[in-house]
């Protein structure tokens, strides 16, 4: 049984008075789910300055904090980079690795491979992030891409460590743009990626192994998206930055409890 993960990205948006107000509002939304709601496991990713301010408003509660990068060195002379124990000292349990907006950067795949084994190391739960542009699926390049990217980022990832590994399939053409994957074109990569998972580690730990979708998931698509098996869940950019819009995702998910 794989709950699914709804899990907020909210990048380099909002200050801290409108942070904590999200926060807030979000933390009250999950609260006043009916005691039959399908079981939703919530995520956010705010920028770092406000990640303390977050994970204390939300202290106790059943909602995660993440960070949306880590260094993959422990410490030392690594200006301006934030370590897995930081991240944890301060309460996150999750770090987002390899969004495309930081591979676009320059972050190589190997590079996100070491950044997967640190966050494990540190005790937190890594986010991989993997997805094609629209260039590399023009070519008929997405299997290629997303495989090469998923197995640098796992490559030190033991079996055992799967269950606290989170994928998330996003293509860099449906993020920000409003134009998302269609529930066919998604469900085909995430089950590309769940084989690729049975391959290198087994079917079992693929199958406990939650892969999200992510790129323009709004209310208005996310049930059809939510309803696909192989898809376990979202990472929310837009849509998260406004409870009313991040709730109404949650409320979209499949009972998967059953
Ligand atoms: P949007 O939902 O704004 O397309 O962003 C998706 C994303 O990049 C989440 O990490």
């Amino acid at each position: 049984m794989r709950i699914p993960v709804i899990a907020g990205n909210w990048k380099m948006n909002l200050d801290r008075a409108a942070a904590i107000a999200l926060a807030r509002a979000v933390r009250d939304g999950v609260a006043m789910r009916p005691a039959g709601a399908p079981p939703v496991e919530v995520g956010v990713t705010p920028a770092y300055p406000y990640l303390e301010a977050v994970r204390g408003l939300l202290r106790g509660g059943p909602i995660w904090v993440g960070g949306q990068d880590l260094s993959p060195e422990k410490n030392g002379a690594f200006t301006g980079e934030v370590s897995a124990a930081m991240l944890a000292d301060i309460g996150c349990s999750h770090v987002l690795v390899g969004h495309s907006e930081r591979r676009q950067m320059g972050e190589s795949a190997e590079l996100c491979g070491r950044k997967v084994a640190a966050a494990l190391a540190g005790a937190l739960i890594p986010v991989l992030c993997v997805g094609e542009t629209l260039a590399q699926r023009d070519a008929g390049k997405t299997a290629a891409v997303v495989l090469e990217q998923f197995e640098s980022g796992v490559r030190g990832v033991a079996a055992a460590d799967v269950s606290r590994l989170l994928v998330a399939y996003e293509p860099v053409w449906a993020i920000g743009t409003g134009r998302n994957a269609t529930a066919a074109q998604a469900g085909e990569v995430h089950a590309l990626l769940r084989d690729c998972a049975a391959r290198n580690w087994s079917r079992a730990a693929a199958d406990s192994l939650r892969i999200l979708y992510g790129g323009s998931v709004k209310p208005e698509n996310a049930a059809e998206l939510l309803a696909v098996p192989d898809i376990d869940g979202a990472l929310v950019g837009g849509a998260a930055l406004t409870a009313p819009s991040f709730l109404k995702i949650i409320d979209a998910c499949p009972n998967r409890a059953r």
